[in-house]
């Protein structure tokens, strides 16, 4: 045989081996974790002291946008609602020690994790609810939402500068890939005014959200939108709780920072069906 036809072999037999492997790999496909369907929270029973009041979205939006310039994205959004609600209601708001959420700005003291908006959202939803399975729907809402939402999208009235930064999808809950992707796409410095001015307005976008949130539960309970990621269900039917792995927990989403290995498209359910769950 010529060397020429030899390689017409190996092809014709890789050929059908990656047939086979898709195949095989069809086959044994494990159920993915059913879809989350959107579900009804009702509204808890609660004895604390921090009552809500509903409030306005876009009120919200632009007392978020305004207190940035005091502490920054986390402190944002918190002490809008909190201001608010201590207007509204006095105390224990109107002594809230509201000065603590200036740590959250730029994931966390400057260090890029969680970004600053979604923290601030999050600690307000636990001051007001005390039942963990619902404080973790509602953040879970908040939460990917933001990953998944074109923004900012907030207009100021008078724009403290004046630079209307385009939309960007964040794609993780994380402040470092927020502001890296979107300066990418629009060409700024992340230490420029631009940047800056797109968290601003994306600060008044989250005030608005979570108060859009907090006014539904608190009203008559919420009812979930977000909730299903299938990305994140589809890789936590092998590596969740419930899976044969069980190596990982985590709601956000897994391929801004993974991609699946070559190996682990080829072989991966294969390998998962045959193998013995882990202790
Ligand atoms: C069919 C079950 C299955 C699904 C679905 C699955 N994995 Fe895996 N994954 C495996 C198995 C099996 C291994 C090898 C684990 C071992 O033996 O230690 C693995 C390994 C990994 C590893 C470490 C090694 C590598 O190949 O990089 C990462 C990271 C990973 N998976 C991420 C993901 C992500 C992200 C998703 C969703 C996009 C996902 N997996 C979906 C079964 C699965
Ligand atoms: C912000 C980035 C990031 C996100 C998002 C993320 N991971 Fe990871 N993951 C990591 C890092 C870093 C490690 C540790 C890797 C190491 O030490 O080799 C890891 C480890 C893992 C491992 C163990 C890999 C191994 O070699 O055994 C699995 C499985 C995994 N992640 C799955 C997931 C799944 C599923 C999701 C989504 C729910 C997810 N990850 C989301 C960064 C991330």
């Amino acid at each position: 045989m010529n060397r020429r036809n030899a390689i017409k072999l190996a092809v014709g037999a890789s050929a059908a081996g990656v047939a086979g492997v898709v195949t095989l790999t069809t086959a044994f496909k494990p159920k993915k974790t059913a879809a989350v369907e959107p579900k009804k929270i009702e509204l808890g029973e609660s004895a604390s002291q921090w009552k809500y009041a509903q409030l306005n979205p876009a009120a919200s939006a632009d007392v978020a946008y305004s207190n940035y310039k005091i502490g920054s994205c986390m402190y944002g959004v918190s002490s809008s609602i909190i201001s608010q609600l201590a207007e509204k209601i006095g105390e224990p708001y109107a002594s809230f020690p509201i000065h603590m959420m200036k740590y959250g700005h730029g994931g966390i003291g400057g260090a890029g994790t969680v970004c600053g908006t979604l923290n601030g959202a999050a600690a307000v939803i636990g001051l007001l609810i005390e039942e963990k399975q619902i404080r973790d729907v509602l953040i879970a809402e908040l939460f990917h939402w933001y990953e998944t939402t074109l923004f900012p999208s907030f207009k100021p009235q008078e724009a403290v500068y004046d630079y209307a930064p385009p939309k960007s999808i964040s794609k993780s809950v994380l402040c470092h890939a927020s502001t890296t992707r979107w300066g990418k796409l629009a060409g700024f410095r992340i230490d420029s005014n631009e940047r800056k001015e797109r968290c601003r307005r994306l600060t008044a976008d989250v005030a608005a959200k979570t108060v859009e949130i907090l006014n539904e539960y608190f009203h008559h309970g919420y009812t979930t939108v977000h909730q299903n990621n299938e990305t994140v269900n589809e890789c936590m039917a092998c590596h969740g709780s419930k899976g044969k792995l069980a190596n990982t927990t985590g709601k956000m989403t897994c391929t801004s920072c993974h991609d699946k290995t070559v190996g682990h498209k080829l072989f991966g359910d294969v390998h998962y069906k045959y193998m013995d769950k882990r202790k």
